[in-house]
């Protein structure tokens, strides 16, 4: 069995390169366009705004609003996702730039109308500072009147579904996951084991911050981002006891 945690699990290669098929399912690339549907009614998108994806992944939020129209950078730390995204891109004929880089370096200062942070993307850095830095990269990077709209799990929500061990199969294998909040329910520990029908066995631990609805806003809020909104789901349902996502929305 390999432990792959000799590097934090948000910069090991081989995690993202495994993960690649469970998270990007066909049936998630086909919900991309009712996400992006949802998005620009939630965050009243023109069509001359420009948009940043970061964490873009494979690009398929940053393809379909090119797609639409729409002038779109799309940014990610892992290598093999992007060469897939510049290919779709190219197949498409769509004019869209995907740069290689860490969400908490990459800005540019007044450049986009929304910054878009998507599935999960945000709160994976030990140091809460540093998931402090990310959102003051994005508020320089956005125009004032921008929108910063960030799509996660809610701590709420957790704690409303949690399962201590869950496991699923994908087209390679199975995946194991464990659960375990720590840190007086301010972080997640997942063990996530991996086994390949090749017979190749990897785990990782994978922890990060989960924040809830209140911590969250007062997070956008100090770093200058003003009418903060929070729903429950992409649909713009309500943030209560049925919500399944946590949808904030934050304007510069
Ligand atoms: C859960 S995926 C979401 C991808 C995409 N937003 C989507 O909805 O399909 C998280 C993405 O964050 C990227 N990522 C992880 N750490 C990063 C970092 N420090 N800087 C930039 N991207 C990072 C990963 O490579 C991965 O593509």
């Amino acid at each position: 069995m390999t432990i792959g945690d000799s590097v934090a699990w948000y910069e090991d290669d081989k995690l993202w390169e495994i993960m690649e098929p469970i998270m990007f399912t066909e049936a998630r690339i086909a919900y991309t366009t009712d996400e992006v549907d949802s998005i620009k009614s939630l965050c009243k998108i023109q069509q001359d705004e420009t948009i940043l994806d970061l964490c873009c992944g494979i690009g398929r939020h940053s393809l379909e609003f090119a797609r639409r129209g729409h002038r779109v950078v799309g940014v990610d730390r892992t290598e093999l996702y992007l060469e897939r995204a510049r290919r779709s891109a190219e197949d498409e004929k769509l004019d869209i730039e995907f740069v290689l880089d860490d969400m908490r370096t990459f800005h540019r200062k007044n450049s986009f109308d929304v910054v878009l942070s998507m599935f999960t993307s945000f709160s994976y850095f030990e140091d809460h500072e540093e998931q402090i830095l990310v959102l003051r990269n994005i508020y320089s990077s956005l125009r004032a009147g921008g929108r910063f709209i960030l799509e996660s799990m809610g701590k709420e929500v957790l704690a409303r579904i949690f399962l201590r061990q869950s496991w699923s199969e994908w087209s390679h294998g199975f995946m194991l996951e464990e659960r375990e909040a720590i840190e007086n329910w301010s972080k997640m520990h997942n063990t996530w084991i991996f086994i390949e029908r090749n017979g190749s066995i990897n785990k990782w631990d994978v922890t990060h911050w989960i924040y809830s609805a209140t911590e969250i806003k007062k997070m956008f809020e100090d770093v200058g981002f003003s009418d903060v909104k929070i729903y429950g789901g992409l649909d713009g349902r309500e943030y209560d006891n049925e919500a399944t996502r946590l949808v904030v929305i934050g304007t510069k």
